[in-house]
């Protein structure tokens, strides 16, 4: 499938959708589109409880890796794991597919590499794979798990994956993972441009927020995704970043859905399908500390429109 550059800017003004804010962040429990971001805290292992507790509507999660994490896998929750092929590196990911198939694990989706149009050594999350070795890397590593009837996540550009695509004549994928840091409307905008580029494709929020914003613009941006993406057909799954404390948060500390003490910040509740009464505080602080697992720069519009150019074209 190709879509050109051109197309993609021109639609881009038109498709800033409208939506009414009917509020209704909390969504069912559980919640088959919820999941978890995993990023592991090493100073605080404790937290990890937080996400397989009893009642939670969370469903499904991610780690970036092939295996799933030890600290998530059982539990009341008994998330669904979804194992991701980061980047381009000689691997063992349909071998370990099958293993955890083989083990009894539920593995119904897998996840291409991550933000390969950010460079590997930004510091931002990207694995930095050009359009030709992602996908002579996807045949051999990827496409031979949907003969086992996976469904299989494409590459996660911060652009478009059309020239991925336009390289690999013979990859196929089943819906199409974005990320979004930024406002309300870029994101309904976002999904429409893909939504028009793509017809009939289902597509995972697997990265998004509101980054480095002041509480109340943090706390609406939250709620109207929320109901949002529970209410639109055509985004399968949705997961938020982030899952860690507020003062080593990399996108600001009121997009934490924890505060700098391990508690529940407000969203991190509603997050939950808790209420606020719930939570330790409205949100966290701020602190210099930096994520090492994924590196996010925010991103606007123009930044988003300069990926495309540089992976379409
Ligand atoms: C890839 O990994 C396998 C298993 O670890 C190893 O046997 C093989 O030599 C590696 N190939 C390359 C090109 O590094
Ligand atoms: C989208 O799906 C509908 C219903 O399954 C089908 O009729 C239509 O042809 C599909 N459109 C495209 C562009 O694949
Ligand atoms: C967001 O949703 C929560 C939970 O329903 C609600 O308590 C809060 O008032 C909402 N905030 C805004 C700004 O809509
Ligand atoms: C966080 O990252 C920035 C940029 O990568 C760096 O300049 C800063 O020193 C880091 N801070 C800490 C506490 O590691």
């Amino acid at each position: 499938m190709f879509i050109s550059g051109a197309s993609i800017l021109l639609t881009l003004p038109c498709l800033i959708a409208s939506v009414t804010a009917a509020a209704n962040p909390i969504g069912p429990n559980p919640n088959p589109k919820r999941g978890l971001v995993y990023v592991p805290s090493k100073d605080h292992p404790e937290d990890d409880k937080i996400w397989i507790q009893t009642d939670s509507p969370l469903t499904w999660y991610y780690n970036y890796k092939t295996l799933p994490s030890a600290p998530l896998e059982g539990g009341p929750t008994n998330l669904e794991f979804v194992p991701m092929l980061w980047g381009d590196y000689n691997n063992t990911f349909v071998e370990d597919v099958k293993g955890l198939l083989g083990q009894g694990y539920k593995i119904e989706y897998v996840l291409g590499f991550n933000e390969p149009d950010n460079p590997a050594n930004g510091g931002t999350g990207g694995s930095g794979v050009s359009p030709e070795s992602a996908a002579a890397r996807w045949k051999e590593s990827i496409q031979p798990l949907a003969e086992l009837g996976i469904k299989l996540g494409a590459p996660s550009p911060t652009g478009s994956p059309s020239g991925f695509f336009a390289a690999c004549d013979e990859c196929t994928f089943d819906f199409i993972p974005l990320h979004w840091y930024g406002n309300f409307d870029g994101v309904a905008s976002h999904l429409g441009t893909y939504s028009s580029a793509f017809p009939n494709m289902s597509f995972w929020f697997t990265e998004f927020a509101l980054d480095h914003q002041d509480v109340a613009p943090s706390q609406d941006f939250f709620n109207l995704t929320m109901e949002y993406f529970d209410r639109m057909d055509n985004v399968g799954r949705y997961s938020w970043f982030g899952s860690f404390r507020s003062d080593v948060s990399n996108v600001g500390p009121n997009a934490a859905l924890l505060n700098e003490k391990g508690g529940l910040t407000y969203i991190g509740a509603w997050y939950l399908n808790k209420d606020e009464q719930q939570a330790a505080s409205i949100t966290g602080k701020g602190g210099a500390g930096n994520l090492s697992v994924n590196k996010l720069q925010s991103f606007a519009i123009s930044a988003f429109v300069v990926a495309i150019i540089s992976w379409v074209l």
